[in-house]
Order: C-alpha cells, then structure tokens, then sequence
C-alpha cells in the first residue's frame, strides 16, 4: 500500500490575514478544512498512512486531527523548526515512514483535485519510475512552470515561468516516488523539489513520467481561488468526498449547512456557500458564494457576497460585505 506525505508547512502568505493565526491547509472551504478534504481523496485512493509535514502554526494540526482513528487513517506529524522548503520537508517527513519499498505519495496540502490518483500510482508501478507527476493543462501556462513529456509520457524537462511556454501542461502539486530518491535528499537542509531536487532528477535522465489528467484541480493559494474552492466542493464541480463523513445538517447545490449551526428560516443562502459548525445566521440576512466559519455570527438583514468570514467573526445588521475577508479585528478588501 502507499503511504503519503502532506506538505502544510507554508506560511501562506497570500491568504493574510486569515492565515496569521491559522495555517493555509487549517482553512475552511466547504464546512472542512483543506487538509481534510485532501484526506478524503488520499483514503479513497487507498492510502491510509499519511505524515503531516508541518511547520508554520504546527501545533494546530494535532487537536484536530489527532491519530486519525476518525477517518479510518494513521496520521503521524513531523515537524521542521525552520521551513526546510518543499524537498526539505519531504526528507524529513519520510523519516516517519518505515515501510521501506512502499510508494510515497506527496501532496501540496493547498490543492484541490479530483484526479484520478489511483491510476497515476498504478502507472507509476508499471513504469517503475523514480517519480511520476500529475500534470495538468492550463489555458495559460505564463505564470507557472511547465513541464513538457514526450510520446511515452516520460518527462522530458522543467521550465521556470516563461512568456510564450512551449507547453499548456504543469506541475499540478501531487507526486509519486520511488523512496530511494526521497533518500537520496539531504537531511535538515532548505531545499526545492520544484526548483532543485525535479530537474536535476531529469538532467540525470532519472525515469521520471507525467501522469496527464485534467480533472477538477484548483490551487487555493489566493484568496478568490479558495472562495472559488469552497464553492466548486458545495456545487458538486469538485469531488467532495469528504463530506460524505462530516456532520452536515443540510446540503443541496446552492448552500452546506454544517451541524450545530443556527440559520434562520429566513435568510437565504445560496451560490455555494458554506455555514460552519455554531455559526448564526440571522433573519432576512443574505449569504452568497461565501464561506462563513464556524461560530462567525451575521446580524439581521446583512448581506455578505464572495467574502470569507472567519472563526467567530460578528457581522452586524444590515451590514453589506462584498468580496471581504472579515477576522475578529479587521476587514481586508479583496482585490479582483
Ligand atoms: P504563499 O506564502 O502564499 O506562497 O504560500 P505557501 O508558501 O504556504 O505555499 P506554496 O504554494 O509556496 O507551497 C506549496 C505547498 O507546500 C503548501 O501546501 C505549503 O504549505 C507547503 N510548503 C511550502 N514550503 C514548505 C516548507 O518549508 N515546509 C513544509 N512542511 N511545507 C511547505
């Protein structure tokens, strides 16, 4: 069986403020947080070992998510005192994971995909590559770095951001490898798979394929593209398979409702929001495209639009909020 790794040891500096007290893979989208849904699609792949490669704000992970019993999974945390960067933290991470020949699966913990993970760990085992990469096709590839293959879907090289890339197919953050070129990865060391570890690998004509699938994928790194994560998991545009084990009160393809919250029988909630656990919703408030945290209370009347209210937020009444992030202490504009 493979066993995986989660890399959620950014600082997700994009998503400030709502990541100064809480990590990016600790977020809510969709009632749940990142980490969780990725989770789900790990287990549905038949993974059930995984290791939390942590480091920014650690120590929120393990109250939520402790040994994973919950999920029918062993979860184990390895912890970097300094971010070792992507590579780094793989190296360490691995150290957990004793089943020697088993394929390691690493995720990027702020992606979003309904990829079909258990073909590209098949593929991989057929090919007996080093590594294997899901790839994706963006209509505009400028501000990422391509990945192109050849006929035999081998990886032919990595190229850094470009302004007419040679190819529409990218990196899309999920990757199989064989462990002896995880251990062939310095120890307490600040290192790139992305920039360092992948194309020296493919210079070295290591047996590196692309696993080609253009299923949902969304990286939530910016705040539109989480709201729009949220979204697409309460629509039914993404694999929300976590879901399937959560405790929701409510769910159609307009609005999740999580248990525990009070939203009144007026209010309308709808485009895919999301009402977390204890939040309020009060009467004749208007809740679109939205993600509404767990115990954030929304006074009467108020109308909040693609905007994130955080744990505990308060909206008063008849406030208007439109694409906002709203903490306890501030509202932060998000700009198109
Ligand atoms: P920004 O600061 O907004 O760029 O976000 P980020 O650094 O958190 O994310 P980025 O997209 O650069 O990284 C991709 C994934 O790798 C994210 O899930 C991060 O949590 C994770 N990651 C990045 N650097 C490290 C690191 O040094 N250690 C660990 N454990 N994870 C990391």
């Amino acid at each position: 069986m493979p066993v995986g790794i989660l890399l959620v040891g950014g600082f997700g500096t994009r998503l400030m403020p709502l990541t100064k007290h809480t990590p990016k893979p600790m977020l809510t989208v969709a009632g749940l947080p990142v980490t969780e849904h990725q989770l789900a699609m790990a287990r549905k792949a038949g993974i059930t070992k995984v290791v939390l490669a942590t480091s920014y704000l650690s120590e929120l992970f393990t109250p939520y998510f402790g040994d994973g019993a919950r999920w029918g999974m062993q979860l184990l945390y390895a912890v970097e005192e300094q971010p070792l960067g992507t590579g780094g933290a793989i190296a360490n991470a691995a150290q957990l994971l004793t089943d020697n020949d088993e394929s390691i699966v690493v995720f990027n913990g702020d992606v979003l995909s309904s990829h079909n993970l258990s073909e590209q760990i098949r593929q991989h085992e057929f090919h007996e590559a080093d590594l294997t990469l899901h790839l994706t096709s963006v209509k505009d590839a400028r501000a990422y770095g391509c990945v192109p293959t050849d006929s035999d879907g081998k990886v032919t090289a990595f190229l850094e951001k470009m302004e007419n890339p040679i190819t529409n197919t990218i990196n899309a953050g999920c990757y199989v490898f064989n462990p002896k070129v995880i251990k062939s990865i310095p120890l307490h060391t600040v290192i790139s798979v992305e920039r360092e570890t992948f194309p020296t690998l493919v210079k070295e004509r290591g047996n590196v394929f692309g696993f080609l699938d253009n299923s949902y994928w969304l990286d939530i790194g910016t705040p539109n593209a989480l709201l729009k994560g949220s979204r697409d998991l309460v629509t039914g545009i993404a694999d929300a398979s976590a879901l399937e084990t959560a405790k929701v009160s409510h769910r159609d393809r307009q609005s999740l409702i999580m248990e525990t919250a009070k939203v009144d029988a007026t209010a309308i909630i709808d485009e895919g929001s999301c009402i977390g656990a204890g939040a309020v919703i009060g009467a004749g408030a208007h809740i679109s495209g939205s993600i509404i945290d767990s115990g954030a209370i929304i006074g009467q009347s108020a109308t909040v639009r693609n905007s994130f209210i955080a744990s505990q937020a308060i909206v008063g009444q008849n406030a208007q909020i439109s694409a906002a992030f709203v903490t306890k202490d501030e509202i932060l504009t998000i700009p198109a």
